[in-house]
């Protein structure tokens, strides 16, 4: 079992991330370290230069992500926790690979056709690769459990086909170099929608705060948030047939079940027939219970720039050493004389 997931260092996390991602990195990190697998977490800072940004705040961003995974349960005891800037295979591996994928797959992206919209001339070339630098991520370790929310199953798709013709391709015979990664989605979190519009996922590029509750909120701006919500003026039905066509209900239904261990129709026996009056101050509580400790954890562990660096160097020291066999295989595969 080799877990593999990556994470970009760019605003806050937020509960869309830890509901559809961080929430099974801690849990698959625990099943591997118990099957003798291994686990591998990291910041995609590189990913993250394919958009404008400020080179000041990735800095801060990347530490800040550190402590947050840390807070949220990554063990870098368990975890080969590290960003991708410190371990070159990911860009080298992404260069061996940009000879396997093809312009049509990469076109076919939505996130692509999302963030390029209507000004695809305009983009950096990195936002176009970006997926193949996401299946260099993969590919390296011979992932194959990936924990994500439902937005990247299309990338992990991809980075199956570029395995695929890569190994065809060039590993003649039984032999294959690359492992087939699995996505591993959460079934009740996949997708945790924007507070605001029930039809948009919570995001770290939404405009307004109010769309998403970070993970360093505190309770005061939890609440807010959650009695901010947008909805409905119906009462909560009592069964999930009923919230058809309701989208920000069962959004805001899916969190509660998400951070209680209840499926919708459970939370909907327990509330149904409740009014958001009511429903909005539990849900608050269920989360502020939930993110308290998270936050404590968060602001304890912020404060140690050093400890932050060196959970990242030591992790970056390990990645860098596992790497290194399937890269040079990757070479080889291709008739790259490397002396
Ligand atoms: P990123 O940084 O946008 O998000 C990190 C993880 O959070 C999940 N996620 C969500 N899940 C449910 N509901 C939401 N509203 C929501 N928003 C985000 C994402 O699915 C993701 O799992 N390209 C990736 C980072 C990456 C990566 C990888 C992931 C780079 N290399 C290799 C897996 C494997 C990204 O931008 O995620």
């Amino acid at each position: 079992m080799r877990v593999v997931s990556g994470i970009q260092p760019t605003g806050k996390p937020h509960l869309g991330n830890y509901l559809g991602a961080i929430v099974n990195y801690v849990r698959l990190q625990d099943m591997a370290h118990e099957a003798g697998g291994e686990c591998y977490i990291f910041l995609a800072d590189l990913h993250a230069i394919s958009q404008p940004h400020d080179p000041a705040e990735l800095t801060a961003a990347t530490r800040e992500m550190v402590a947050t995974l840390v807070a949220c349960g990554v063990d870098p005891g368990k975890t080969v926790l590290f960003n991708q800037a410190q371990v070159p295979a990911h860009a080298e591996m992404q260069w061996l690979l940009n000879g396997t994928a093809r312009m049509g797959w990469l076109g076919r992206m939505t996130q692509w056709k999302d963030k390029a919209g209507k000004n695809r001339e305009g983009q950096s070339v990195a936002l176009f690769t970006y997926p193949v630098l996401q299946a260099a991520d993969v590919l390296l370790y011979q992932a194959t459990h990936v924990p994500v929310g439902e937005d990247q199953k299309q990338h992990l798709e991809l980075a199956r086909d570029i395995a695929q013709k890569f190994n065809n391709d060039f590993c003649p015979g039984d032999a294959p170099l690359f492992t087939l990664p699995e996505p591993y989605i959460p079934p009740a979190a996949a997708r945790i929608m924007s507070l605001r519009d029930g039809t948009a996922k919570m995001s770290k590029s939404d405009p307004s705060d109010m769309s998403r509750i970070s993970l360093t909120d505190d309770a005061d701006t939890i609440m807010k948030k959650v009695k901010k919500a947008k909805t409905d003026p119906e009462p909560l039905p009592s069964d999930e047939k009923g919230l058809e066509g309701r989208a920000e209900a069962r959004n805001l239904v899916t969190i509660y079940g998400a951070l209680t261990g209840q499926s919708v129709e459970e939370v909907l026996r327990d509330h149904g027939g409740q009014g958001f009056g009511a429903f909005k101050p539990a849900l608050g509580e269920v989360l502020i219970e939930a993110l308290g400790p998270i936050n404590a954890r968060f602001a304890d562990l912020s404060q140690d720039r050093e400890a932050l660096d060196a959970i990242l160097a030591r992790g970056a020291a390990q990645a860098r050493e596992r790497a290194r066999d399937t890269l040079d295989t990757a070479y080889e595969a291709l008739g790259l004389v490397r002396g």
